[in-house]
């Protein structure tokens, strides 16, 4: 059967991963996949995390199957924090979430929906997007066809063109926005420009499905929920993929949800049925551990309060770390504008750099993706210099 099989390219992200872990350089910089670093380079496993572990260890009495929306009270509570407190559609019992296998289960989850939903549908993503989206959604079976998203030269998203394109698209068409901290360019939309996405969104009869894996990273954890609870607010059918990989520095426990706003709490029910039955054919029941530690943080008011802190903490210092890295560089490469750099949110900056450019800096033991995506949160105070000044040099040698 396998004889003749040949053997794959990496996804982008997971083979610099390896080409990271390979160089044994002092000095190499990871600046690919995005994980949170602090300031020694580690990623600690965050205190309210290693609390609400702790406490569930000593209180857990059994292993066995939850249930395969996953656990209820975790369900609850990412509601609550992706919609706010006392949110209309919650009042209203349109929401529904499942737990998913990290937020890309949760994409794959809503991806699925749709396309049982309509098969024929065209989810509409931004140019550019992640790189795993496409093959995450696309693996369902649906087509995707990309919108225009960053302005290259400015650093910011070219709203207008965006809007253009999304006036063209058919009724029910799927729109995948990014709730906050764009992945990979760091450029977000304003709550005006959200306000008049919406209105937009409204005309047209778009679905829109939201990918939120950094709420707290870029302006806050209510503020880059904006656009996601303004939608629910407004719109009679929302997906919602969120992660707790980063805010909560899960990665490896893949804890994430999805949560989709129905018409009416009938239809909501209805959804939720064919959810569980999707779910059941990829990975039929979730795995429970870190749905378990995050209902043990936002459950508890004291854990939940410090774990808010922490996730302030690693946001002030990537927006520290982006200020910083805007200084050096403009000392090393003054002719250049990198303002964008402090505009930008998130963990991710595009750079925009060629290909031969970042080859060269990885040369050089800075690891990045090919297409210019940086990790701020990978950057520590003690290599910025390095790092301005590799950069310096490579673009010096055009
Ligand atoms: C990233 O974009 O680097 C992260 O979301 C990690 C991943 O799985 O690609």
């Amino acid at each position: 059967m396998f004889e003749n099989i040949q053997p794959v390219i990496a996804d982008s992200i997971l083979g610099l991963m390896a080409l990271y872990r390979a160089d044994t350089d002092p000095h190499k910089v990871d600046l690919g996949v995005g994980v949170y670093r602090d300031d020694n380079g580690d990623t600690p496993v965050l205190q309210a995390v290693r609390r609400s572990e702790s406490a569930l260890l000593g209180a857990q009495t059994s292993k066995t199957y939850v249930a395969p929306a996953g656990n209820a009270g975790f369900n609850q509570t990412m509601e609550r924090l992706v919609l706010g407190e006392g949110h209309a559609a919650l009042r209203d019992g349109r929401v529904r979430t499942v737990q998913a296998v990290g937020g890309c289960g949760a994409l794959r989850l809503g991806a699925e929906l749709i396309r049982y939903a309509d098969p024929k549908t065209v989810v509409h993503v931004s140019t550019p997007t992640w790189s795993n989206h496409t093959p995450l959604l696309s693996g369902s079976g649906l087509t995707l066809q990309p919108y225009p998203y960053l302005d290259a030269a400015r650093g910011s998203v070219q709203f207008e063109a965006m809007l253009t394109a999304l006036e063209q698209l058919p009724p029910r068409a799927a729109v995948l926005l990014h709730g906050s901290c764009h992945n990979p360019t760091g450029a977000d939309l304003s709550q005006a420009q959200w306000r008049e996405l919406l209105a937009l969104v409204q005309r047209r009869q778009l679905l829109p499905f939201i990918d939120m894996a950094y709420q707290g990273l870029g302006e806050g954890l209510d503020a880059d929920a904006f656009g996601v609870r303004l939608f629910c607010a407004e719109l009679p059918e929302v997906l919602c993929a969120v992660s707790c990989s980063k805010n909560f520095g899960l990665y490896r426990e893949r804890t994430g949800a999805l949560l989709v706003l129905g018409h009416s709490g009938k239809s909501a029910d209805a959804l939720l049925t064919h959810l569980v039955r999707l779910a059941r054919t990829m990975w039929s029941m979730p795995p429970d551990h870190g749905a378990a530690i995050v209902h043990g943080i936002l459950g508890d008011p004291a854990l939940r309060g410090l774990w808010v802190s922490e996730v302030d903490g690693m946001r002030n210092r990537i927006l520290g770390l982006r200020a910083a890295l805007l200084q050096a560089l403009q000392a090393h490469i003054p002719q250049r504008d990198f303002a964008f750099i402090v505009r930008q949110r998130g963990m991710f900056s595009y750079l925009g750099i060629t290909r031969e450019q970042v080859r060269a800096l990885r040369e050089r033991h800075i690891y990045m993706t090919d297409d210019s995506r940086m990790n701020v949160a990978g950057l520590r105070r003690d290599n910025l210099e390095y790092f301005a000044r590799a950069l310096a040099q490579v673009l010096a040698k055009r």
